[in-house]
């Protein structure tokens, strides 16, 4: 059952213009041939929380939009809404957000900030994780987002931020593990490692490492990881004596293994952390726009870009995932719109995850 949710009383809203969808009564258009829009008196029902009223900000909330990367579908005939948590339900909570200027991260770390939680998202480039910060600061009403520096290929660049982190916080509630690069040709790192590996999976897994005790300390506190499908990630390669992609690289292969070594990390930290009160969760985000088709060509960015303005503005999935009362305490799954999938590969899951989590964890030293 979803949970009901209000505003607390006496709580201060935000300042700023009422959304079209949020003004308290709602123009349907009847009829055939549209005809006059007829007014309709109703209490908006709000697909995540019954008994939510057009009036509270947080279900309708759909600030004018300041920026087009978070643009957001209008309410009349929109598709299914995203999951929203708010009433505060998230005050007090930290989280830390990776890949939080866009696409699935950006989404989740705005998801995060309308609950009330302080929100930290991770940027390459601190300007740019500067003006994200201030724009979803602006959309949420929420003052507690700020933005950390980090060049999360970099080995080096990932201790710095988890000590700058912790420097700055004592708790982390959930740890949101977005980031990702897109590569046409073979990178490789300072550290040596290929560039989509690196960025994509081994600095989250160096990163999670580096703040276990301080989600050990938070308890109750989430890891999740974004990934892909199951149904294509289980049919994934994972070459264990190639994991930098020395043979036979293509982006595609290089994104699906890491991707799929993300799921296996999950697995594996799920089974690590049992019993601690840290969970760990991996999903597939559903189709959401990106800033991933930055990286092609431009015959290939073009159709890339129309294609992904057909794609939801926010993650379900994931935004369900850092934020809702009810995966409490569930661990170790894999989430596809917002259900438990299975995750059955031909080969044994258990054994490639632990031997994964040994190989990353003598890479990242
Ligand atoms: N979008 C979808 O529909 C979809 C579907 C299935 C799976 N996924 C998976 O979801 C993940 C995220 O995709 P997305 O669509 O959200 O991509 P995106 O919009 O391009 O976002 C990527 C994020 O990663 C950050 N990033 C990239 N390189 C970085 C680096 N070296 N250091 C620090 N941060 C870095 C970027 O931040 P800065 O540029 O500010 O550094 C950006 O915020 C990918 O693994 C993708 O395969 C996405």
């Amino acid at each position: 059952m979803r949970p009901t949710v209000k505003s607390p009383p006496g709580r201060t809203l935000p300042a700023r213009r009422p959304s079209r969808s949020s003004r308290p009564t709602r123009t349907t258009r009847t009829g055939r041939g549209g005809g006059q829009p007829r007014q309709r008196e109703e209490q908006i029902a709000c697909p995540h929380f019954s008994s939510v009223t057009p009036s509270d900000w947080a279900c309708e909330g759909r600030p004018e939009t300041l920026d087009r990367r978070f643009a957001e579908p209008e309410l009349d005939g929109a598709p299914a809404r995203p999951y929203v948590m708010t009433g505060m339900a998230m005050k007090g909570r930290v989280c830390l957000v990776t890949g939080g200027t866009s696409g699935v991260g950006r989404s989740i770390a705005a998801g995060c900030a309308r609950a009330g939680a302080a929100v930290v998202i991770v940027s390459s480039d601190q300007t740019r994780g500067d003006e994200a910060a201030r724009v979803m600061r602006e959309l949420t009403g929420n003052p507690q987002i700020e933005a950390l520096q980090a060049d999360l290929s970099v080995m080096d660049s990932v201790r710095s931020l988890a000590d700058a982190f912790k420097k700055r916080y004592g708790e982390l509630h959930v740890l949101s593990l977005n980031a990702a690069t897109l590569t046409l040709d073979r990178r490789v790192t300072p550290d040596g490692f290929e560039s989509i590996f690196a960025t994509n999976y081994l600095s989250h897994f160096a990163l999670t490492n580096l703040l276990l005790d301080t989600l050990r300390r938070s308890a109750s506190s989430r890891v999740i990881a974004v990934s892909g499908l199951p149904g294509s990630l289980i049919r994934v390669r994972l070459d264990m004596a190639d994991l930098m992609l020395k043979n036979g690289f293509s982006p595609l292969k290089a994104t699906a293994r890491a991707a799929l070594a993300k799921v296996l990390f999950i697995l594996e930290l799920a089974r690590r952390t049992e019993g601690t009160g840290v969970s760990a969760n991996t999903f597939h985000p559903g189709l959401v726009r990106s800033g991933l088709p930055r990286s092609l060509p431009w015959f290939l960015r073009l159709p890339a870009r129309i294609a992904m303005s057909f794609f939801a503005a926010e993650s379900d999935t994931g935004v369900f995932l850092a934020t809702s009362p009810e995966v409490a305490g569930m661990t170790g799954r894999f989430f596809v719109g917002r259900k438990p999938a299975a995750f059955r590969a031909a080969y044994d899951v258990a054994d490639a995850a632990s031997r994964l989590w040994e190989a990353s964890a003598r890479l990242v030293g």
